[in-house]
């Protein structure tokens, strides 16, 4: 399960080779992603493998996971504004391709409803991709949220605020609430990967192995997918036990 790479470009490469390879292999794969500092080096490999290989994008469909609530789209930290500039312009992903749960919608309850009906609609995710937060969240599902949820509106926990104010100018800024699809959405997913990197994963990573399957830490709800693949560099697996660690 827990796969080790030595640095986060080796990361990339392989996780965008598996991408790329996919998205030739079916050209309207439906991929559910992630944001984040993780994503940024495998968003950016995946950019480059596109225009290199002239892959084409035009028939994929991507949700993601989240976003604040509070934030517009044109705001410089929402995920729409991430997800843009990290992926969709440089791959020549269209706007009618993508779809992200808005922060701003009246209606937050039909919103969230809908959210998970998209995806349903769509045929379900072929393939997630998740970071994980160092209290062990995906999306923004925090500790104690049920597996059964769906998209759904949350509170951040102020870890979560604490370690997502470097993206900020000060600490005020951070939202206090998020959109995020569900536990039950992610791991509907046919084909998972979650991807930890740097030395402040390391604790989650250790407790996420050592750990029974728990709401308390959401991550561990992934132990009982089928397909899934953890990737972690050297940095984040440090504190795993050597029986775990697969060495890639
Ligand atoms: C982002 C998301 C979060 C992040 C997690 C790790 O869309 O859903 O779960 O993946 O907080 O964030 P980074 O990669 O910034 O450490």
């Amino acid at each position: 399960m827990f796969s080790i790479f030595p640095n986060p470009q080796a990361i990339a490469e392989n996780l965008s080779t598996l991408l790329a390879k996919k998205i030739r292999s079916n050209p309207t794969t439906i991929l559910g992603l992630a944001t984040g500092s993780t994503m940024e080096p495998i968003y950016a490999r995946l950019v480059q493998k596109i225009q290199q290989d002239n892959i084409d994008m035009s028939q994929i469909k991507t949700f993601n996971l989240d976003e604040y609530i509070g934030l517009p789209p044109e705001h410089p930290q929402s995920y729409y504004q991430f997800m843009h500039q990290h992926l969709f312009q440089a791959a020549g992903i269209r706007p009618e391709q993508v779809t992200l749960p808005s922060g701003m919608c009246t209606d937050i309850e039909e919103e969230c409803v809908s959210y998970s009906e998209k995806i349903r609609a769509a045929g379900g995710l072929d393939i997630q991709l998740l970071g994980i937060g160092t209290n062990g969240h995906i999306g923004f599902n925090e500790p104690g949220t049920s597996f059964d949820s769906l998209t759904h509106v949350i509170q951040l926990s102020e870890n979560t605020r604490l370690d997502n104010g470097r993206f900020f100018e000060n600490q005020d800024e951070v939202p206090t609430h998020a959109i995020t699809m569900g536990i039950q959405d992610i791991t509907n997913a046919k084909e998972i990967v979650l991807v930890a990197t740097g030395s402040h994963k390391a604790e989650i990573i250790a407790q996420l192995y050592a750990s029974d399957i728990d709401e308390q830490l959401p991550a561990s709800v992934l132990k009982q997918h089928p397909r899934i693949n953890i990737f972690i560099d050297d940095a984040a697996a440090a504190l795993l036990p050597v029986q775990a660690k697969k060495i890639v």
